[in-house]
């Protein structure tokens, strides 16, 4: 058996009084496609900003490919192959498709820092190569704001995958799309991870969205880990039927 890319121990965190993670452990395999799932406030997010370091843990171990990462800068971790998609920051709001992808390129490259304006066509190849994975390679120009929001949230994706994670960390990546766009979406998250044996951990809301595309589902409650399995498994889960399914499964 391969080591598990992503292993969390015992993961706390305190807010005031407030126990917003307890305990919570879990591993996800390599080039697995995790779904979390969990009612709003159980501590999702919060879970993946302590994976990510963007939340101090209160205790508790994060250890990626093989290596104890806790406490490691957030930076220092995209560096070592984990990324969480961000929803575009309003700074990159007025800046095209191509330039939201070539800062990243920079930024991965260790190049010297160039202020503004970096001559347009640098690093245009890979840039380019990114846009085409999420469909947007004929948008280069269009400035971000001004994409539809399915597309806003493909931008999202390339600018994750500009960092070449190897774990991709997605909270609510079709939360406000229709429908059709949400699954089509997240064919494409989940064509992307078996295709470069990128692993992908995503919190979502939409049961069917869940069931459809994760290999298998973690759920939260309260800040408690109460359960990990295959969708066919959280299906049978007592606490998955009550607050989900309404007891009336299919
Ligand atoms: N920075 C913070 N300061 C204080 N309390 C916080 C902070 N961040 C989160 N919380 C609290 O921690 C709990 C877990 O929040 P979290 O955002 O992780 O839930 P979630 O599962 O992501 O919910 P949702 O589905 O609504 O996004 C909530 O009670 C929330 O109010
Ligand atoms: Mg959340």
């Amino acid at each position: 058996m391969s080591e598990p890319i992503l292993k969390v121990e015992k993961l706390n965190r305190f807010f005031g009084a407030l126990h917003a993670t307890k305990d919570v452990s879990f591993t996800v395999p390599e080039g697995q496609v995790r779904a979390i799932i969990g009612p709003n406030g159980a501590g999702k997010s919060t879970l993946m900003d302590l994976i990510t370091n963007r939340t101090a843990p209160s205790s508790g171990k994060v250890i990626f490919r093989g290596e104890d990462i806790t406490g490691l800068a957030p930076e220092k971790i995209v560096h070592k192959g984990m990324t969480k998609c961000f929803q575009i920051s309003k700074l990159f709001n007025n800046l095209t498709v191509y330039e939201n992808v070539q800062i990243p390129r920079i930024e991965m490259n260790r190049r010297t820092f160039r202020p503004f304006p970096v001559r347009d066509t640098y690093l245009k190849d890979e840039v380019v190569r990114y846009l085409s994975l999420v469909g947007l390679e004929d948008k280069l120009n269009e400035t971000a704001a001004y994409l539809s929001y399915g597309d806003q949230r493909r931008l999202d994706i390339a600018i994750a995958l500009a960092m070449d994670p190897k774990l991709l960390i997605l909270d609510e990546p079709a939360a406000g799309v229709a429908r059709e766009e949400a699954y089509k979406l997240m064919q494409l998250i989940r064509d992307l991870g078996k295709r470069q044996n990128m692993t992908i951990i995503f919190i979502e809301h939409d049961m069917d969205i869940v069931f459809n595309y994760a290999d298998e589902i973690s759920v939260l409650r309260d800040g408690e880990l109460i359960a990990t399995g295959t969708p066919d498994e959280i299906k049978e889960n007592a606490y998955v039927q009550e607050a989900y399914l309404g007891g009336d499964l299919d």
